[in-house]
C-alpha cells in the first residue's frame, strides 16, 4: 500500500508539470506579432494559430505624416507630373494621328511608342499618390487649367513641325520633373525614385527626337536640313 502511495505521488507529480509546462509554452504564443523581435507589427506570427488575431493593418512607412508641408509637396510634385504627363499623352496621339511629310511613317510609330511609356509613367505618379494617401486628380479640366505647356496646333502637322514642337516639350517637362526631385528628395526619396525613373524617360523622349536634327546636317541619305546647318546642342542640363 506504501509502495502504491509512492507511485502515485510520482505519477501526479508529473502530471503535474507536464501541465505547468504546457500552461507556460501556450502563454509565450502571442496572438499577434506585436512583440516579435524582427517580425512585421501587427501580422500574426507563424506560431499563432490565427483565430484570434486582429486583422493586419496597413502602416505606411517613411513617408512624411498627414497634414504635414512635406507631405503636401510630394503631393504636388505628383500630381503636377501627372497633369503634365496627361497632357502629353493627348498631344503624342493627336501628332501620331496627324503627321504628314516624308517622315510620317518613322513618327507616327514612335509617337505611339511615347504615347504608351507616358501612359504607363502616368499611372504610376497617380497610384503613387493613392500610396501616400491622397487621391489623384486626371481631369480633363485639370489637365487644361493646370498643365502649363503649349498645345499642339489642329489639323495635319509637318514632320519637322512635330519633331521641334516634341523636343521643346519634353525639355521643359524634364526640367520641371528635376527641380521637383529636388524638392522631395529628403522628405520623400520613395517618390524622388520614382520620379528620376520619369525623368529618364523623358530625357530618353526627347533625344529621340533630338536626333532627327542632329542628324540632318551631314546625312547623305535625307538631305534634309531641318537646323539651317548648325549642329543642335544638347538641351537641358
Ligand atoms: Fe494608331
Amino acid at each position: 500500500m506504501k509502495h502504491l502511495n509512492i507511485v502515485s505521488v510520482l505519477l501526479l507529480t508529473t502530471a503535474l508539470m507536464s501541465g505547468v509546462q504546457a500552461q507556460g509554452a501556450a502563454s509565450q504564443i502571442p496572438a499577434t506579432n506585436v512583440n516579435t523581435p524582427g517580425a512585421t507589427p501587427g501580422q500574426p506570427t507563424a506560431q499563432s494559430t490565427g483565430t484570434t488575431s486582429p486583422l493586419p493593418y496597413n502602416t505606411p512607412s517613411r513617408l512624411p505624416s498627414a497634414g504635414t508641408d512635406d507631405l503636401k509637396q510630394s503631393v504636388a510634385a505628383l500630381q503636377n507630373t501627372l497633369t503634365e504627363l496627361q497632357a502629353l499623352q493627348l498631344q503624342t496621339k493627336q501628332a501620331h494621328w496627324n503627321v504628314s511629310g516624308t517622315l510620317w511613317y518613322t513618327l507616327h510609330g514612335l509617337l505611339q511608342e511615347h504615347y504608351e511609356g507616358i501612359s504607363a509613367d502616368a499611372d504610376m505618379a497617380a497610384e503613387r499618390m493613392l500610396a501616400v494617401g491622397a487621391s489623384s486628380d486626371g481631369r480633363a479640366i485639370t489637365i487644361v487649367a493646370s498643365s502649363r505647356l503649349p498645345e499642339i496646333p489642329g489639323g495635319f502637322l509637318d514632320d519637322s513641325q512635330v519633331i521641334q514642337f516634341f523636343i521643346y516639350q519634353y525639355e521643359t517637362v524634364g526640367q520641371r520633373i528635376h527641380q521637383r526631385i529636388n524638392d522631395v528628395e529628403k522628405v520623400d526619396p520613395s517618390t524622388a525614385n520614382l520620379l528620376q525613373g520619369i525623368e529618364t524617360n523623358i530625357e530618353k523622349y526627347q533625344w529621340q527626337f533630338r536626333a532627327f536634327l542632329q542628324s540632318t546636317p551631314r546625312d547623305p541619305n535625307t538631305g534634309f536640313d531641318l537646323n539651317n546647318g548648325n549642329a543642335v546642342p544638347l538641351r537641358g542640363k
